[in-house]
């Protein structure tokens, strides 16, 4: 139900600044390099996804294994992942110079995972007697900790000396371990934490926090309206694109609250995440996260399909289906974006649409931007519903009164990040 009328044509405006379409490439806030040290427990075939999605989310990516690392995974796993040899030896033939030295220095952050009990109390002692140990010695950036062990080693005092003292160091922090299963079949403290909560603590540790401080509310998804218990009139949005906008917001270090339409996708980390059915309770819960006058919010980022007509009374019992004709009488919902941009008396919430259009590229953006000016929007993303809905990636054009700027198919990830870095320019330039 999500279709934007023919718009009015944009009034007359200044003449256009078209940005030079980017290659993809030069998204280079983020300095991603990412120390990925492996070590001798059984849970270390764990890393090997770890390395692929912190590659997967744009970190460059290097690992160290330990000996007794090699004997649970192979060198080539992760030369394989991450594109780049394994470095193991901090006396082989290749590494040259002071290996252990370049690779603290190259590191942004370094991610220890698995753990084990070994290297916790080399680690607490100052130990450098492999590649690993001594990387660790000289590393100054950012350093987490995932342990995995048996639940005995794990709650044993030596070990628990060790994570004290490293706590007290203050150089390194500590995800997990978790309760539950270990290899061995018994259960308790000592298992890895699952890599999603890995990344979830590593990420914003080499991302610039320059959200920091901000609340940023982004609408997500579809619409549902029920016309009875068992039919409804919705659209094909996924809410990925939403989704990953909060995703990257979190981790760039805003506060997010997701408003988000019935949608099969979990809730990105450190995100509150408000639930909603209809066009009018997402305007609600909307409204509830802007807060009065909409002071609550530094940035809407109107992300959502919401569809634009609603049944007018959701009939209690299942409609009969004997009718040849079913005739139904869908009411106009309220234009969300549109009222809140009319209700904005300064400049917040920063206010970001999207527009999802089915026409030619020219007039794909000819549309958004009359909904630029007739919602008085910051920016309109432009975007075709062939490229966007239910699509893992997206190609977009982000448009501004000043500028018109296409961006490259990309993951949606990436679009959201570039969407974020003109939020924070903005916020950056007015003074957040
Ligand atoms: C099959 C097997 C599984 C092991 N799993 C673990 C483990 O999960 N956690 C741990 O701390 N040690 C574990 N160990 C013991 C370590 O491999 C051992 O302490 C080793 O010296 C660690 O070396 P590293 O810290 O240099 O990698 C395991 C050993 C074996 C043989």
């Amino acid at each position: 139900m999500t279709s934007t009328p023919p718009g009015p044509r944009a009034p007359s405006q200044p003449p256009l600044r078209l940005v030079r379409p980017a290659s993809g490439r030069e998204d280079q806030r983020a300095p991603q390099h990412v120390l990925l040290v492996v070590t001798g427990s059984v849970a270390a075939y764990k890393a090997a996804p770890l390395a692929r999605a912190l590659a997967k989310a744009g970190a460059e990516v290097r690992v160290v294994l330990t000996r007794s690392a090699v004997e649970f995974v192979g060198p080539a796993t992760f030369s394989g992942l991450s594109g780049r040899p394994v470095e193991s030896d901090m006396f082989g033939s290749h590494a040259g110079g002071e290996l252990h030295v370049a690779l603290a220095a190259w590191a942004d952050a370094i991610l220890v995972a698995p753990a084990t009990a070994d290297f916790l109390a080399r680690l607490a002692t100052g130990r450098a007697d492999d590649l690993a140990a001594a990387t660790l010695l000289c590393a100054t950036c950012p350093v987490l900790v995932a342990p995995a062990m048996h639940p005995t080693m794990w709650s044993h005092p030596a070990t628990q000396r060790s994570v004290a003292t490293l706590q007290s160091d203050g150089r390194c922090r500590f995800v997990g371990p978790v309760d539950g299963e270990v290899a061995s079949g018994d259960s308790g403290v000592g298992r890895m934490a699952e890599p999603e909560q890995i990344l979830a603590e590593l990420l914003p540790l080499v991302t610039p926090q320059d959200l920091a401080g901000l609340h940023v509310v982004v609408s997500a998804g579809p619409t549902v309206e029920d016309l009875d218990p068992v039919r409804f009139v919705s659209n094909r949005s996924s809410g990925k694109m939403g989704f990953a906008l909060a995703e990257r917001a979190a981790r760039r270090g805003a506060r997010v609250t997701l408003i988000a339409g019935p949608v099969d996708l979990p809730t990105p980390p450190s995100v509150l995440r408000v639930d909603v059915r209809s066009a009018l309770s997402m305007q609600s819960a909307l409204h509830e996260a802007l807060g009065p006058e909409l002071r609550s919010a530094d940035v809407l980022i109107m992300a959502a399909a919401v569809g634009d007509y609603r049944a007018d009374a959701e009939h209690p019992t299942k409609l009969k289906s004997h009718a040849p004709v079913l005739k139904l009488a869908l009411h106009k919902n309220p234009d969300i974006l549109a009222d809140i941009g009319r209700a904005r008396t300064g400049r917040r919430p920063l206010l970001i649409g999207f527009a999802v259009e089915t026409d030619s590229d020219a007039r794909v953006i000819e549309l958004a931007r009359a909904k630029l000016v007739a919602k008085r929007c910051d920016a309109i993303v432009a975007n075709h519903a062939r490229d966007s809905l239910g699509q893992d990636d997206n190609r977009v054009t982000v448009i501004t009164n000043e500028t018109t700027e296409p961006l490259p198919r990309a993951d949606k990830g990436w679009v959201a990040d570039r969407i974020l870095s003109f939020v924070a320019a903005r916020l950056g330039d007015k003074g957040k």
